[in-house]
């Protein structure tokens, strides 16, 4: 279906039998696989020039996204569709554990147990972008942060293909007009010096309808732009990003990135509290270090933060 709907998109009236010639299979089996994808909602006039996809609808579904993707992803090799599943991040711990790959994503149209870091219940209607990826890299333990600091980057890199000011409020949430687009979280499995493996899961509100209580706090790329958004291209085009970063993280560590995150980092310089579950600390955010720690200027000190929630400070 995939390699049909590649040929569909790049071609305005094509022949079955030169789509035949190109997947080397019969015009019958093309036949076939047309109907398919007319079954699943596809609208393709068929004609004497040949068959035509008519992009009257956004689609969204494995398909899609592998025949719009432009090339071989590490961090996207397969890709598992879903209508309904409690939570895509279980679904990849659970796949991890039997052993699949590296670039095993999951994707939920919706979820109905949905969770967000320290367990917070994360909404997950229909019309989102509800996902989880299996990443395998060679890291110590303390260093897997990194990864949702770079997960960070290449969201807000996808938001500014949409024109949108988007902020990385620490250590990896999205932020548009000071309410939350997207968030990220980041479990693993680990042996004492190495991590097995890293499930990442990213939650985004594209085209979801916010339930009234979280209004006030988030918001949806489709409220910010007014119109319906392809998720198809922006699952594409956060994965190509996420790539590219992803590769050359590997190969020189976060320090490389310090700059990007810090120069878009929300509530910089101001002052901010955070809780990290222990205590509150109260002081002027002065971005993050090297290895990820936020850097904030007490009173007394300048103190380092490995994890917590952090506010914008108001009296
Ligand atoms: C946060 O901001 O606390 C992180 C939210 C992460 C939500 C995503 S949605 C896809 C994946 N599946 C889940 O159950 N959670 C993550």
């Amino acid at each position: 279906m995939t390699k049909i709907l590649k040929i569909l998109h790049s071609n305005n009236y094509i022949s079955g039998n030169e789509i035949g010639t190109m997947l080397s299979i019969s015009r019958a089996a093309v036949h076939k696989k047309i109907k398919n994808l007319k079954q699943i909602g596809y609208n393709i006039k068929s004609c004497a020039k040949g068959y035509k996809l008519i992009k009257d609808k956004i689609f969204f579904n494995e398909y899609e996204i592998e025949s719009r993707l432009n090339k071989n992803l590490s961090v996207c090799k397969i890709i598992k569709y879903y209508k309904e599943l409690p939570s895509t991040q279980t679904t990849v711990k659970m796949l991890a554990q039997k052993g699949f790959d590296e670039g095993t994503v999951v994707i939920a149209e919706k979820q109905t147990t949905g969770y967000g870091r320290i367990k917070r219940v994360w909404n997950s209607n229909n019309g989102g972008l509800w996902f989880s990826v299996l990443l395998k890299p060679l890291l110590h333990p303390e260093e897997s942060a990194k990864l949702a600091l770079l997960l960070s980057i290449a969201l807000k890199k996808t938001f500014d293909f949409y024109n949108v000011d988007s902020k990385i409020k620490w250590p990896n949430d999205i932020l548009i007009n000071n309410k939350k687009i997207a968030g990220i979280i980041i479990e693993m499995s680990a042996e004492q010096d190495i991590v097995n493996w890293i499930v990442a899961g990213i939650g985004i509100n594209v085209n979801n309808e916010l339930p009234k209580d979280l209004k006030k706090i988030s918001i949806s790329l489709k409220e910010i732009i007014n119109k319906e958004i392809d998720r198809t291209e922006f699952i594409c085009k956060f994965f190509t990003n996420f790539e590219k970063l992803y590769t050359s993280f590997k190969k020189e560590d976060f320090k490389q990135f310090l700059k990007e995150y810090n120069d878009n980092l929300l509530y910089k310089n101001k002052c901010v509290t955070v809780d990290t579950g222990y205590n509150t600390i109260t002081g002027i955010n002065l971005g993050i270090d090297e290895n990820g720690m936020l850097i904030l200027n007490t009173k007394n000190e300048l103190k380092k933060i490995m994890s917590g929630t952090l506010r914008e400070y108001k009296k």
